[in-house]
């Protein structure tokens, strides 16, 4: 199968210095990317800005703000089978980008911002791909991952419990609970994001055949 894969967080520019940003460091979706090329798929990595080696064997694409990304999915996924949404795109953005260093005296009391446009929600509601979103939680997050995976139309969703600082961002271990369209649910519990990303690229690969 093909498979679209994004990691990583983007990165959304105050000035041509500073920007706003968040924790992920790409390992989550990094280790999805080399466990689909090591169970013979091929794969598009799309990635934000972090510190890791692109598996060997991926089409790498780097897309540094949400804007990219969203771009670069839209084109990547024009040829498909399986997208799977790990990275942590930024849901805001500044509403203007300064166009030289904003001076510490000139610094404005408050930073505006505007929303980014929804990767999951804007790609088509009929398509003849596979889309797998992820969900990064620190409350509620059987409601909020249920409710996500309906309004964002995805087709799958594997939710992770970001309020726990020894999984989810960051971290070499993971623990998340998949929700199915069919309101069937499992939970994989605490594991090391490699091993994690073999048994997902396994479930969603099937589910994907399903489909
Ligand atoms: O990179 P690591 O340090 O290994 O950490 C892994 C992880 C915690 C980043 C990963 O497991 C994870 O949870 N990724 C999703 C992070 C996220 O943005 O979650 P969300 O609940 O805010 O977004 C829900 C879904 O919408 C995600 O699939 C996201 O990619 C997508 N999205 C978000 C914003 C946006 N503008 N467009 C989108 O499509």
């Amino acid at each position: 199968m093909n498979f679209v894969i994004t990691a990583g967080p983007t990165r959304e520019a105050i000035d041509p210095v500073r920007y706003l940003s968040n924790r992920s460091s790409g390992k989550m979706g990094y280790a999805i990317a080399e466990a689909a090329l090591a169970q013979g798929h091929a794969v598009t990595l799309i990635s934000g800005p972090v510190y890791l080696t692109s598996p060997r064997g991926a089409n790498f694409v780097s897309a540094i703000t949400a804007d990219a990304m969203f771009d670069e999915v839209h084109a990547a996924t024009r040829d498909c089978d399986v997208l799977v949404m790990c990275a942590a795109v930024a849901d805001f953005k500044p509403a203007q980008i300064a166009s030289s260093k904003i001076k510490k005296q000139n610094a404005p009391s408050s930073l505006a911002l505007v929303p980014t446009r929804d990767i999951l929600s804007s790609l088509p509601r009929e398509r003849n791909y596979f889309v797998a979103g992820f969900a990064a939680e620190t409350n509620d997050l059987a409601r909020n991952a249920q409710e996500k995976l309906a309004r964002k139309n995805c087709d799958l969703l594997i939710a992770n419990d970001v309020s726990d600082a020894t999984i989810g961002f960051e971290s070499d271990e993971n623990a998340v609970t998949i929700f199915f369209r069919d309101g069937k649910m499992r939970e994989i519990a605490r594991i090391s994001k490699k091993n994690l990303a073999r048994e997902l690229v396994k479930i969603i690969s099937e589910s994907a055949k399903k489909f």
